[in-house]
């Protein structure tokens, strides 16, 4: 167990605080809050506490330049709204400089500022001790709550814990608990989902939860490859040829294992790779040749709709079909609704599916859905995550 703010005393300390606000943006608005709205409590605990509070963040992938695209300026106006007090916006392409140290050195008990985007600096992706130091220097104490980000060994999320007294913040405490309880002390029957479009991307998190869950559900774009290791034609369905073997490889482990593993039985095909075009539902084996799998077919939603009625715990990654289209949203949506009206402990691995249940307004009847994608998914493949082995134990 790690320690958290909780475990510290937080009064009249500095506490720089790495958050994940990598939110989606389009000309300049955020177009969802989720993970800044994610980290109010920890920024809130330590305001009510009497800490002076230094927030940073990265924002996209500006590879090492003080590239405007990428500012967090947006973020520190969102901030402000929903804390309903002004953050200061401590504006430098290097992050740190001397008038941001002296910012935060004048920084007072329940104040809270931010920094520029942590990527501006090259060092940051490169986990460089001196970028690391010249952030430590600005506080006493650091607290990681970037969930999101708890992958990246950068300097911002795991060096700086070598300079400075490192707890975690209540959103990583949070994400440990759910996914962690989820899959090492699950309810039973357990049930995991997995979709999206790569085999590949998912493999180890599949060989991971093979050796916990009583079923595993395939859907989405990587049935097809599934399909394919069977030697089922796909027409023009999206294919993962360097994970063919793989996908035989985890047929194969399921069935010695005694987990049930599912492939949808049926699917919803398309001419063309858009919501307008001829579409046709048929069974697995009998797709044709000029058309592409684009969501779950209806017997197939009933099939895993029984399988989460039935189930103790479901942790679902990555969307049934093409969601984001329209007539290709159905079993995507049956999933998210079933899960929805399940008694079972729901945990929705983030990304996509988060995405689609957003989507769909199924967010607040979920157990908890995770702020992190690539986070989640290693965290679900067991590995132990670089901004979460850094910080101290209780
Ligand atoms: C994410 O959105 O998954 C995190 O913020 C990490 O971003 P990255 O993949 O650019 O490191």
């Amino acid at each position: 167990m790690k320690k958290t703010v909780r475990d510290i005393e937080v009064k009249d300390r500095k506490v720089i605080v790495r958050c994940d606000f990598n939110v989606p943006l389009k000309d300049g608005i955020i177009t969802d809050d989720t993970r800044i709205t994610a980290a109010l409590p920890t920024i809130r605990y330590l305001m009510d506490n009497g800490a002076a509070v230094i927030l940073m963040s990265h924002l996209g992938r500006p590879d090492g330049n003080a590239d405007m695209k990428f500012t967090l300026e947006p973020v520190a106006k969102r901030l402000s709204e929903l804390l309903e007090k002004k953050v200061i916006f401590a504006s430098s392409p290097l992050v740190v400089d001397e008038n941001i140290r002296k910012q935060a050195d004048t920084l007072k008990p329940g104040q809270v500022m931010l920094l520029e985007n942590v990527r501006f600096r090259k060092e940051e992706t490169k986990n460089d001790s001196k970028f690391s130091k010249e952030l430590a220097s600005l506080a006493d104490i650091f607290v990681n709550d970037a969930f999101g980000t708890a992958h990246r060994a950068h300097a911002s999320t795991a060096g700086i814990a070598s300079y400075l007294p490192a707890v975690s913040g209540f959103l990583i405490e949070k994400e440990i608990e759910f996914l962690g309880n989820a899959v090492e002390n699950p309810v039973r029957p357990f049930v995991a989902i997995m979709g999206g479009a790569k085999v590949g991307d998912k493999i180890s998190v599949i060989d991971n939860l093979l050796k916990k869950v009583d079923t595993l559900i395939i859907g989405g774009g990587m049935s097809y490859t599934f399909y394919k290791a069977l030697g089922y034609e796909i027409g023009t369905s999206i294919l993962d040829e360097a994970s063919i073997d793989l996908a035989d490889d985890l047929l194969k482990k399921a069935s010695l294992s005694g987990v049930k593993m599912m492939l949808p039985v049926d699917v919803v095909c398309g001419k063309e790779f858009k919501n307008e075009t001829d579409t046709l539902i048929c069974g697995s084996r009998e797709i044709p040749a000029d058309m592409m799998g684009m969501d779950i077919g209806p017997e197939t939603v009933e099939l895993y709709k029984e399988q989460i009625e039935s189930a103790g715990t479901v942790v679902w990654n990555g969307p049934m079909g093409v969601f984001e289209m329209e007539n290709f949203a159905r079993g995507t949506y049956e999933i998210a609704r079933a899960l929805s009206e399940s008694d079972a402990v729901t945990v929705i691995g983030g990304g996509d599916s988060a995405a689609a249940v957003e989507q769909f307004g199924l967010a607040d009847k979920m157990t908890h859905i995770s702020t992190g994608g690539g986070a989640s998914l290693e965290f679900l493949e067991g590995k132990e995550l670089p901004g979460v082995a850094v910080l101290e134990d209780k």
